[in-house]
């Protein structure tokens, strides 16, 4: 029977109560082997998987896996990362595996995190906390405590889960239910409170909700909710926003994720131009999207204004501001392109100077075909085309050094591009006409 099963199997004699709560803890331990852990993982992560796993059993040191990848082996997936929480001191013991293993660790002193890094891989492992926060939406005081402290302070039941690393079969350590609600699909939050201490929550609803095809608990849904309407969201900054943005864009049903996110209210809650989802359609069911797909979709139907509102929101960094600012720029330039649809040179012109990327992005994702093959062309042909000639072969043909020669050179480019002229020959008797024109 697969895991999932078993899980289902167990708990179906839970009841949940009004916001993640759970009557009666009946399940019955889970346990998980650590030799299946480990052959899911390989290079430095099992690497530090396998020390740290000797420290918890020959050194009895309190050490556990957490998060994702405890939630992602029960579901039978790949994990992006290993978290280690360490009761205890996680910056001794992360800089003592990093120099045995000879890794690099970058520690954080004041909030008890190392990150150990070997071969290229990058494992967490944090000091087991407490948070306390002292403002809604504000960044959480921290102090050093338990295991049970560190899971009640985080964000989901699914995530709130931990496996000890000592023993061969350990029990997940599961006091908030977090089993019960993978084997139900459920994202559900450990607190009324929870949106409202830290409103980046409610993106990351989304994001495993859809990442895992789940669904926001209704009460989890309504306590989003309220947080939203109580007006929580703007108290958080831009940039917090813009690295969960940047989750998403790293995910791939990320368009699913956005459309929700403007759907339950909190895109448009950060910054109320993020209200409409029609630009993400097209890129629904597309995997592999760049940041630039995702952000020309949202930013497609925007005025100017409202672009650079939002390019401002979210503390964008200036290439990412530029494609928000293209990307209107090209819708607003669109019914230009339709009017010099013979012109090519006329095109070329219009789109000269746009990030070549959000053409790209709005080529790709484009409702309208004739449009989108007119982008495309630019991109792959019309934006290569060069003369023949260079200023210094117009010189040699008698025009003196200055402007003239720029615009005899645009002049044969325009022509070139509109199919008038194509051979070397062409472009000199071309330059010689305009010579004895005498313009
Ligand atoms: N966490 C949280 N609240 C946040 C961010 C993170 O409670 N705002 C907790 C969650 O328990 C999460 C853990 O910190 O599991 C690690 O966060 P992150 O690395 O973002 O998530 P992972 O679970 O490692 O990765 P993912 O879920 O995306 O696979």
């Amino acid at each position: 029977m697969c895991l999932h099963a078993i899980i289902s199997a167990q708990i179906l004699v839970l009841h949940r109560t009004a916001i993640g709560g759970f009557t009666t803890p009946e399940l019955q331990p889970h346990s998980i082997p650590l030799d299946q852990i480990a052959a899911a993982v390989s290079g430095g992560q099992l690497a530090v998987l396998s020390a740290l796993r000797q420290l918890a059993s020959e050194e009895e040191v309190p050490v556990y896996l957490v998060g994702g990848a405890v939630r992602d082996y029960v579901l039978g997936i790949p994990t992006r990362d290993l978290d280690f929480v360490v009761v205890g001191n996680a910056t001794i013991v992360a800089t003592e595996l990093a120099n045995n293993l000879s890794g690099t660790v970058t520690v954080h002193q004041r909030f008890g995190t190392a990150t150990v890094e070997i071969d290229g891989d990058r494992v967490d492992i944090v000091t087991a906390r407490k948070e306390a926060y002292a403002s809604p939406g504000s960044l959480p005081k921290v102090s050093f405590s338990d295991l049970n402290d560190d899971l009640a302070r985080r964000d989901f039941s699914i995530n709130a889960m931990a496996l000890p690393l000592s023993g061969e079969s350990p029990n997940v350590i599961d006091p908030h239910g977090g089993l019960h609600d993978l084997a139900n699909g459920s994202i559900a939050i450990l607190h009324s409170d929870s949106f409202t201490d830290d409103p980046t929550r409610m993106l990351r609803a989304v994001r495993y909700e859809q990442r895992l095809g789940f669904q926001i608990f209704e009460t989890t849904m309504a306590e989003l909710k309220k947080s939203i309407n109580e007006g929580r969201v703007p108290a958080v900054s831009g940039d917090r926003w813009r690295q969960e943005f940047q989750k998403i864009f790293d995910e791939d049903r990320g368009s699913e994720m956005f459309s929700r996110a403007i759907e339950i209210g909190t895109l448009p809650a950060i910054h109320p131009a993020l209200s409409n989802d029609a630009g993400l359609a097209p890129l629904i069911g597309e995997t592999g999207l760049s940041p630039c797909d995702y952000l020309a979709a949202l930013v497609r139907d925007l005025s100017p204004d409202d672009g650079d509102a939002v390019s401002q929101r979210l503390n964008l960094p200036i290439d990412w501001a530029r494609m928000v600012r293209d990307t209107i720029a090209l819708k607003e330039i669109t019914p230009t392109i339709f009017e010099t649809a013979s012109k090519i040179s006329a095109i070329c012109r219009l789109l000269d100077g746009l990030d070549p990327e959000s053409i790209a992005a709005s080529a790709r994702f484009s409702q309208d075909a004739q449009l989108a093959t007119k982008l495309r062309r630019y991109l792959d042909e019309w934006r290569l085309v060069r003369t023949a000639l260079t200023g210094d072969d117009l010189m040699g043909m008698g025009l003196t050094p200055g402007v003239k020669i720029g615009e005899v050179l645009q002049e044969l480019h325009s022509a070139k591009l509109d199919g008038l002229i194509s051979s070397e020959t062409e472009e000199r008797a071309m330059v010689n006409q305009i010579i004895s024109r005498g313009s």
